[in-house]
């Protein structure tokens, strides 16, 4: 329904976009959906009914890049069969690679980073009259404020919103900042009402996007002091609370939170509202305050644990889940061991974890040598996985016996007598269906789990 209400006059083209990498791409990518139905392209998912395929990209380690690459061969030869189709490249192996795609490579047609999806419909235009096409500058202001995204998730339940752009934060490792510029926010009026409107259309959930949401601020400036004294001010407590009131039952979930800015204030919003959802991904990176330093993380081993502290007093029942890296440069024995240590404190219910990939331009590839050896890095890796995993199981096998609210995302994948929703604290909940439907408040007794879900029965 939302598509065909943001259609413009048909163009009679068709476009297939495919996200890779992290939330904010998969959000970007119903923002440019949105500027090209408006200009009458239609959205197609089958490859070879498309005039032009879009592939949003990720650059954040070099095995993401080489995903990409392998695609985009293949797409290669498609393109030498069909001279019409149209391949281009989107977001921060856009802005990271910039004309390099178009030059050396010749893969592509249309290179546009993440800041320039506007002109995306006159880059376009170039392309079809035999140019190739570049826009990869980047912008302190572009936020995508007034675009009212397609939604491609087909769940109809859960949406993104994004609530910032870029990130100012400089990880040492992380090339983010240089493929999505300075950090902006977007003005909180407008995302409370695409929030609204996102609850009128039927949607149960919504969860906000930044790369470091606690640093949200609106009309503050970077030193904390007020711009404009006619204007409201809001930071990301404010915020959140504001998304909270749209609707009691409006779920909001948000990422990625930072251990350095994460506040008191934000825990207290989230024990205030039971609609927040008792759920915080908060990066570490590291157990080891000199891996932290080098890593410009900004925050100790210490100041994190008090973070973690701060949590479990506020929302005691809150899931945590965090981001690692094994290998980063001179990380020694003793320094990784803090890492395994700092997982047997804390326990996480759910890890994203990677070893150390170095990434051109970044603080890291100029100041420090990419030393740990790849099969250490790995093996590290794989300890930190094993480590994981028995946390990961024991955070679920806790959860067994408890009666919880899931709100229902769908029929389970593996059986159509199962529909599968979340708890709060973000875990994958599968139950007989009875009569409940997508976008319900169920409550489940959890009666088993494995070591990702629950399994359970509706009751009441
Ligand atoms: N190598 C490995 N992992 C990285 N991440 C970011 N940059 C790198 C890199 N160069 C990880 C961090 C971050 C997550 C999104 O990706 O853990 O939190
Ligand atoms: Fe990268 Fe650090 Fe910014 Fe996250 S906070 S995007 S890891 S620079």
């Amino acid at each position: 329904m939302e598509k065909e209400k943001l259609k413009g006059v048909s163009n009679g083209k068709k476009f297939l976009i495919e996200s890779y990498g992290c939330q904010m791409n998969f959000s970007d990518s119903e923002i440019v959906a949105s500027i090209l139905t408006e200009k009458g392209f239609s959205i197609t998912k089958v490859e070879d009914d498309a005039d032009l395929i879009l592939l949003n990209t990720c650059a954040i380690r070099d095995n993401a890049e080489q995903r990409v690459r392998n695609r985009l061969t293949h797409l290669k030869g498609k393109k030498k069969r069909n001279k019409t189709l149209k391949v281009g490249v989107l977001g921060c192996m856009a802005e990271r690679l910039k004309s390099k795609l178009l030059d050396e490579e010749k893969l592509v047609d249309l290179v546009v980073g993440p800041d320039a999806y506007r002109d995306l419909p006159n880059l376009i235009e170039e392309v079809e009259t035999g140019q190739k096409a570049v826009n990869v500058l980047l912008s302190r202001e572009e936020t995508y404020a007034d675009i009212n995204p397609v939604r491609m998730n087909q769940d109809g339940v859960t949406a993104f919103v994004s609530i910032m752009r870029g990130c100012d934060n400089m990880c040492s490792f992380c090339v983010v900042p240089f493929t999505r510029g300075r950090e902006r926010s977007r003005s909180p009026e407008t995302i409370v009402k695409e929030c609204t409107d996102l609850f009128a259309s039927g949607y149960k959930e919504v969860t906000l996007l930044g790369q470091n949401v606690d640093s949200y601020r609106w009309n503050i400036d970077s030193k904390g002091n007020i711009k404009n004294e006619n204007e409201e001010t809001t930071n990301f407590a404010g915020l959140l609370e504001k998304v909270a009131l749209v609707d009691k039952n409006l779920r909001v979930r948000f990422s990625t939170s930072h251990p350095k800015d994460m506040t008191d204030d934000v825990l207290h919003t989230m024990a205030k509202y039971e609609n927040i959802c008792n759920y915080i991904h908060l990066p570490v990176q590291s157990g080891n305050s000199d891996v932290l330093k080098r890593m410009n993380r900004g925050y100790t081993r210490e100041w994190y644990l008090d973070r973690m502290k701060a949590i479990r007093r506020i929302i005691p029942e809150c899931a945590v889940s965090t981001d690692i890296i094994t290998g980063f440069c001179g990380e020694n024995e003793e320094e990784f061991n803090d890492t395994l240590s700092l997982m047997k404190e804390v326990k996480y219910d759910f890890a994203y974890m990677f070893f150390y990939s170095e990434r051109p331009k970044t603080l890291a590839e100029r100041k420090f040598e990419d030393d740990v050896p790849l099969e250490l890095k790995k093996s590290r890796l794989t300890e930190v996985i094993n480590l994981q995993s028995e946390h990961g199981h024991a955070s679920t096998k806790r959860q067994v016996g408890l009666t919880q609210e899931v709100l229902v995302e769908g029929v389970s994948k593996r059986s159509s007598e199962h529909n599968y929703g979340r708890n709060s604290q973000n875990a994958v909940v599968i139950f007989p269906k009875q009569d409940s439907k997508r976008g319900d408040y169920v409550q489940v007794k959890i009666q088993s789990c494995t070591p990702a879900t629950l399994m359970g029965e509706i009751v009441g």
